[in-house]
């Protein structure tokens, strides 16, 4: 696939088909992966991979503390107030993604039961969670973990897998750790759902924007 159209194909996958995905697949990606850039070629990133049985304990207890009503204790902070124009574009988000499953606004329900599907990773075979080093956990090193995470998405993405990147995965820490070993000093930045992508799923096939050039891009010549 040629890097542009991977780059403008590439979209988050929110149903995924019933097949799992060979290690040796998931292998390959990650050996893309690794050659992503770093501050001084540190390398910061620590990649948990959950499948089986793992991953299917890990999505019990995301769901169990998302219906206990949990309090979020992500290990790194999470932005719950934004500025206008980025919620304008969080709250069109929320609503397209409702409308495109043809669930209303006050069909709660409906939103209920998606949020429960989003917090069990959209039940991906695969999830992947992005740690970092808590001695690394300086701002800028976070830069370090979403250049790897793109680069995981668009190398599933050449290979005709789906990825999602779910801040819902990485709500309860100090749950994940009793069920995958990751160690104290790591902390949980974020996951990536893996799989197959539902084509027809019309979830993952509705219209995204984008701001436009002129909106955030300063020529200064
Ligand atoms: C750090 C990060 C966390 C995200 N967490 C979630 C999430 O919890 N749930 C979700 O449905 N999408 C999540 N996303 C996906 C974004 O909603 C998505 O990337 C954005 O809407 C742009 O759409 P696209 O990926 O299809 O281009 C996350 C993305 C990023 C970068």
């Amino acid at each position: 696939m040629e890097l542009a159209a991977a780059i403008r194909g590439r979209r988050s996958i929110r149903k995924f088909k019933a097949q799992d995905v060979p290690k040796s697949v998931i292998t390959e990606i990650l050996e893309e992966a690794r050659w992503s850039p770093s501050w001084g070629n540190t390398q910061p990133w620590d990649l948990s991979v959950l499948t089986g049985k793992t991953l299917a304990k890990f999505k019990e207890m995301n769901r169990r503390q998302t219906l206990a009503g949990a309090a979020i204790a992500s290990d790194v902070p999470m932005l719950e107030k934004w500025p206008d124009a980025m919620k304008a574009r969080y709250g069109e988000l929320g609503k397209v993604v409702l409308s495109a499953q043809g669930i209303k606004r006050e069909d709660k329900e409906g939103r209920d039961k998606y949020y429960m599907n989003m917090v069990v990773a959209f039940d991906a075979p695969c999830l992947i969670l992005a740690c970092i080093s808590r001695d690394n956990l300086i701002e800028y090193q976070m830069l370090d973990i979403g250049l790897i995470a793109q680069t995981i998405c668009l190398a599933a993405h050449d290979k005709g897998l789906g990825t999602c990147l779910l801040a819902s995965t990485a709500r309860f820490p100090a749950e994940i750790r009793k069920i995958a070993a990751i160690p104290d000093d790591k902390k949980i930045v974020v996951g990536i759902a893996l799989g197959y992508p539902d084509p027809s799923f019309p979830l993952n096939n509705f219209e995204r924007n984008r701001a436009k050039l002129d909106e955030f891009v300063h020529w200064m010549e």
